[in-house]
């Protein structure tokens, strides 16, 4: 009687994902809609768990504690700026349940196995095992547990191919031998292998980019476990972080103006340079940046009738976000017009600064997207900019040769006055020199960003 109502419960369940993917397209309703997906998941299960297909509870109950603990404990123990990381492993692991679903299937139905099932499981092994493996990788490399360098070798692309080319033979033998089931154990550990040698080439730093099309990945990989299964709700799901991983990965690059085949094959972005010294020879000179003390800092900024904000990488890294949000309540105190500036790959993963500033709680009407506040730079007394570097980079706009040209980024050296926060002159992500940090119009503030404006609040609170 109840599995008459089973799918009902799962087309619910598959709704209210769809009604929270819709919330979390504001950081107003994000909250609302993270609670919608997690109680239409906890209903999918209840509901998988009442079906009559269950084998052992104990099991389930088993894997429903160490999973349960595991997230627990990651969720509060992982820093901000280790996120990355996290969520490769999120895709690794629904990679990975995804290619053993497929062998419990195989074990179960050969040699009973049509073309179309036979099909979905091979896609499912081979798209199952890239994302595991792919995210292993990528989590290795962000973990520093290998280096971050490009690991290119000849012939690469070449071994790539015919590898693919293999997986699909043995997926058309499998088809016209169908009770051939060590054929796909080769398919399995080929995916694996195939995840590994398709991640190792990209460079750590664009291992966002590669992790948010993993995420991708492994929504097909379910969505081919909800074939497998005949599962509407796995279908639904799946075809949804599919696609939303798909469209994160094109609004990543093109926030760095770069193709995908660039990312993948690019060997772009590989480690930047340990911060070095402040040149001080000849310092504030032609072709020289200008350095500016706390106080001289704060004096302009009491001054300023209009601020911008410009949070960058160094925010994250220097965990300054809650100093951010205070000396922002000092200047607004002070009467200044306070706002945010958020350039779409601001950090090292999509969203990053509105997730720092919303953790220190910023309102978020003081939040702007690049796209609405550029043109106020001009009519702005002062923008701070705070570890921020390639997204504030005049060359993307101005010089053709240079590796950021055609990126979108903040018209920060419009603003009457510039302050930016940073340890050196080193460059960020691209690994370029920064012409905004020798205008006349800027002065630098050397040292860690948390630092600094712990320095800025004490001088603005008149402490
Ligand atoms: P970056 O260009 O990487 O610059 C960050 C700056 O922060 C560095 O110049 C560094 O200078 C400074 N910094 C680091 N630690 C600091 C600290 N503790 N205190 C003060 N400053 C510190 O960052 P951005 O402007 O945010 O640009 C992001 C870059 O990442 C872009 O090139 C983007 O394409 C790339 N990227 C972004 C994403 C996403 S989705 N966000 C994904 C992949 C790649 P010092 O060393 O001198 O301190």
């Amino acid at each position: 009687m109840f599995s008459d109502y089973i799918d009902i419960f799962y087309m619910t369940a598959a709704a209210l994902f769809i009604f929270g993917l819709k919330y979390m397209n504001h950081p107003d309703t994000a909250r609302k809609g993270n609670l919608l997906s997690a109680g239409a998941m906890l209903m999918a299960i209840l509901v998988t768990l009442l079906d009559h297909e269950v084998v052992s509870y104990g099991m389930i109950v088993a894997g429903l504690v160490v999973g349960g603990v595991a997230g627990v404990v990651w969720a509060r123990i992982v820093k901000m700026t280790d996120m990355p990381q996290m969520v490769a492993i999120f895709n690794g692991f629904g990679g990975l349940a995804s290619w053993l679903v497929a062998y419990s299937e195989i074990s179960r139905l050969t040699p009973n196995l049509d073309h179309f099932t036979t099909v979905v499981l091979v896609l499912a092994l081979l798209i199952g095992g890239v994302t595991f493996s792919g995210s292993m990788v990528a989590f290795a490399k962000l973990q520093g547990l290998v280096g971050g360098a490009p690991t290119l070798f000849k012939g690469q692309h070449l071994l790539n191919a015919i590898l693919g080319v293999v997986v699909l033979a043995l997926g058309a033998v499998l088809l016209a031998s169908p009770g051939a089931w060590p054929l796909f154990v080769l398919v399995g550990l080929i995916a694996l292998l195939l995840g590994v040698l398709l991640t190792i080439p990209i460079g750590g730093a664009d291992m966002p980019v590669v992790i948010s099309l993993l995420n991708s990945y492994s929504g097909l990989a379910v969505a081919m476990t909800g074939l497998v299964l005949s599962s509407p709700v796995l279908i639904t799901v799946g075809s949804l972080v599919g696609a939303a991983g798909l469209i994160l990965t094109k609004v990543m690059c093109d926030g760095m103006n770069r193709s995908l085949t660039n990312v993948l094959f690019g060997g772009f972005g590989t480690e930047a340079a340990e911060p070095g010294e402040v040149p001080v020879a000849a310092e504030g000179g032609e072709g020289q940046p200008k350095s500016a003390t706390v106080d001289e800092a704060v004096a302009m900024m009491k001054a300023a009738k209009s601020v911008i904000i410009v949070p960058g990488y160094g925010l994250a890294a220097a965990q300054a976000q809650h100093a951010v949000r205070e000396m922002g309540d000092l200047l607004a105190k002070n009467g200044t017009t306070v706002k945010y500036a958020i350039h779409p790959v601001a950090g090292r993963m999509p969203g990053h600064m509105n997730v720092l500033l919303a953790e220190a709680n910023v309102p978020y009407p003081q939040l702007f997207d690049m796209d609405d506040i550029n043109d106020e730079f001009e009519e702005t007394d002062l923008s701070i900019v705070i570890g921020a570097n390639d997204v504030v980079n005049p060359a993307a706009k101005t010089n053709p040769s240079s590796p950021i040209y055609g990126m979108p980024v903040l018209d920060v050296e419009k603003s009457k006055q510039v302050i930016v926060l940073k340890r050196s002159m080193n460059p960020g992500f691209a690994g370029i020199e920064n012409e905004l940090f020798l205008m006349d119009n800027t002065v630098m503030v050397f040292g860690d960003a948390k630092e600094t404006v712990n320095g800025f609040v004490t001088g603005l609170a008149g402490k």
